[in-house]
């Protein structure tokens, strides 16, 4: 249960004083009865709530999937940058979501954001070993070695020592390479800091795969779209 106040609030119309004085005007209805008192318990699931006559849809987590673009940054606020918050429509941004962990200003691809802060936890904790995907552009030619070093774990800058990665060569030569990248871990700059480590420069960053979440390649960069049942399912599913 929880207050209706509250619960309007977080929907955006404002602070819990505007609420009253909403609910008090005898525009809220609940299950069919207006109500002038804004301090009252509903249930957000069941309880069918009107405001000026139209039904809310109250939800208490939202899920989305962003395509995220290059120059926005990872937060939920930024004094300078756009963030991937400021992206969201006014719909979701009441909800007070934040992103999944953090990709670069300028790498590109799958972002979740969400207010579920259970599932959150749970999607970055190292404990879980979450496979993530990157497509990589290099400025050199990858071979079998990097290969090979990525199996047995890269050391960073920082002498940590990286869990084992997959790499995978999708063209070659000495004019740069093209990848795909499996890593667990969300270091800072991991997987750029993984090929500095061997000598080598990422050029493009695009995260394609999140656990059993793949990026829909129907969205454009900066857009985004709520995650279907299935794909929460599978999310939680890990
Ligand atoms: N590794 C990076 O170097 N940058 C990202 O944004 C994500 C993984």
């Amino acid at each position: 249960m929880e207050r209706l106040d509250k619960v309007l609030a977080n929907l955006g119309f404002g602070s819990r004083k505007e609420v009253k004085a909403l609910v008090k005007s005898g525009r809220v209805e609940v299950d069919g009865e207006v109500v002038k008192d804004s301090s009252i318990s509903i249930d957000p699931e069941k309880s069918i709530v009107k405001v000026n006559g139209e039904e809310l849809l109250y939800r208490k987590y939202i899920y989305l999937m962003m395509n995220k673009p290059d120059g926005v940054i990872s937060a939920t606020f930024d004094n300078r940058d756009e963030t991937v918050i400021d992206l969201l429509d006014i719909d979701y941004q009441v909800f007070k979501p934040f992103p999944v962990g953090r990709l670069d200003k300028d790498t590109v691809g799958l972002l979740l954001i969400t207010n579920d802060g259970d599932l959150n936890h749970k999607l970055i904790s190292p404990k879980w070993h979450v496979d993530k995907v990157y497509y990589a552009e290099i400025d050199k030619e990858v071979n079998e070695t990097d290969i090979e070093a990525f199996k047995k774990g890269v050391v960073l800058d920082d002498d940590y020592k990286c869990l084992p990665a997959k790499l995978e060569i999708v063209e070659a030569d000495e004019n740069g390479s093209k990848v795909y990248i499996t890593i667990q871990e969300g270091k800072f700059h991991q997987v750029k800091r993984m090929f500095q480590a061997r000598e080598k420069e990422v050029v493009y960053l695009k995260r394609v795969k999140f656990g059993n979440l793949s990026l829909d390649n129907e969205l454009m960069e900066g857009e985004y779209r709520e995650l279907t049942e299935e794909e929460l399912e599978t999310l939680k599913d890990i």
